[in-house]
């Protein structure tokens, strides 16, 4: 039996968030537990340097996200787990992708042309701070995806460009050099929910509005606390389809805790009540893997030995592609 293979990568600029394990780590690590599906993960270091050129910042973010993962209980002998920059085929076949992608494909990539858009808006250079590094951004995903041969790509709305780019470019190496790509996917569960953050805005880091997932029980607590609500009183019915507590509270609760919560907001609950409710529920379900967590963070030369046997792994597919793919292009020993 032929199983499914499923890939995506994790941008290791900052620190893994609610959001971020409700609309991906969660999902995915339930997913990876189905026998018939073949599960490639991996952190994506090579694209954190894209947005961010902290040295210390990469490295302690590659640390936290590798360590959440394996807190929240990825089991790595099920998967393929691995980083990025521990895999030197995949910045060979970016080259050799990169020499069969249109420059007009990458031109109409998202990403680039806002970079483009904030400059022309404000009156500068089109140019202005946009590296190689952005512009290319997409064929270096390109190059993670074809790598393993992957067919679905679980991703969010905004990714769903570059899996297809990803496929453009599969294409045109297959039309030129022969079949060696199989071509991917992009799959969007509209069953995840993307949460609010403590603004209001959706979670992420670039509005700087998240709740970080291992906080301590203070902090979580002070950061639940922060949410944005309206001024109704106690006793006053409050709407649970307008209320980032609410939301929050639907991801992590079971059917019936969703629908008491409903029931109660009905009732005119107290937001300060709302939020304790909220904390002990969330609080409950991170216990444990804060506990791991904290002592992967304390211990990285477990998590990087997990890292290389990952990459052994991982290896072991992309050696053996990178071979054919290089005699294909020419690139082959003399006589
Ligand atoms: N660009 C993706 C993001 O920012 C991360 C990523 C890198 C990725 N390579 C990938 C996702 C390959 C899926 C497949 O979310």
């Amino acid at each position: 039996m032929s199983q499914k293979r499923v890939l995506t990568g994790i941008t290791t600029s900052g620190t893994p968030h609610l959001g971020n394990y409700v609309g991906a780590i969660r999902p995915a690590i339930e997913a990876s537990g189905d026998q018939s599906i073949e599960s490639f993960f991996f952190l994506a270091d090579y694209h954190a340097l894209i947005k961010c050129q902290d040295p210390e910042a990469v490295h302690q973010s590659s640390l936290e996200i590798a360590a959440a993962w394996l807190a929240l209980g990825l089991d790595p002998d099920q998967v393929v787990f691995y980083r990025q920059s521990d895999i030197p085929e995949i910045a060979e076949l970016n080259w050799f992708l990169t020499c069969m992608t249109a420059k007009g494909l990458m031109n109409r990539a998202h990403a680039y042309k806002a970079s483009v858009q904030a400059n022309q808006e404000a009156g500068e250079d089109d140019d202005l701070a946009i590296t190689m590094g952005l512009f290319s951004y997409p064929t270096l995903m390109a190059a993670d995806i074809l790598m393993f041969n992957a067919s679905d790509i679980p991703v969010g709305r905004d990714q769903i460009q570059h899996v297809e780019m990803a496929r453009d470019i599969g294409q045109r190496f297959n039309h030129h050099y022969g079949e060696h790509f199989v071509l991917p996917s992009a799959v969007v569960d509209d069953n995840v929910a993307v949460l609010q953050g403590l603004d209001g805005r959706k979670m992420s880091k670039s509005y700087n509005n998240t709740i970080p997932l291992f906080l301590t029980e203070k902090k979580l607590k002070k950061h639940i606390n922060k949410i944005k609500t309206n001024l109704l009183e106690p006793g006053e019915p409050k709407d649970p389809d307008d209320s980032a507590v609410f939301q929050l509270w639907q991801a992590f609760a079971t059917e019936q805790q969703t629908a008491e919560m409903h029931q109660q907001f009905a009732d005119g609950i107290a937001w300060g009540e709302a939020k304790k409710q909220l904390f002990e529920l969330i609080n409950d379900q991170l216990k444990e893997p804060r506990e791991r967590y904290n002592q992967l963070i304390e211990n990285p030369a477990e998590v990087e030995k997990v890292l290389q046997q990952g990459a052994e792994k991982a290896r072991a597919y992309s050696s053996a592609l990178m071979a054919d793919v290089r005699k294909a292009v020419g690139i082959r020993p003399l006589g």
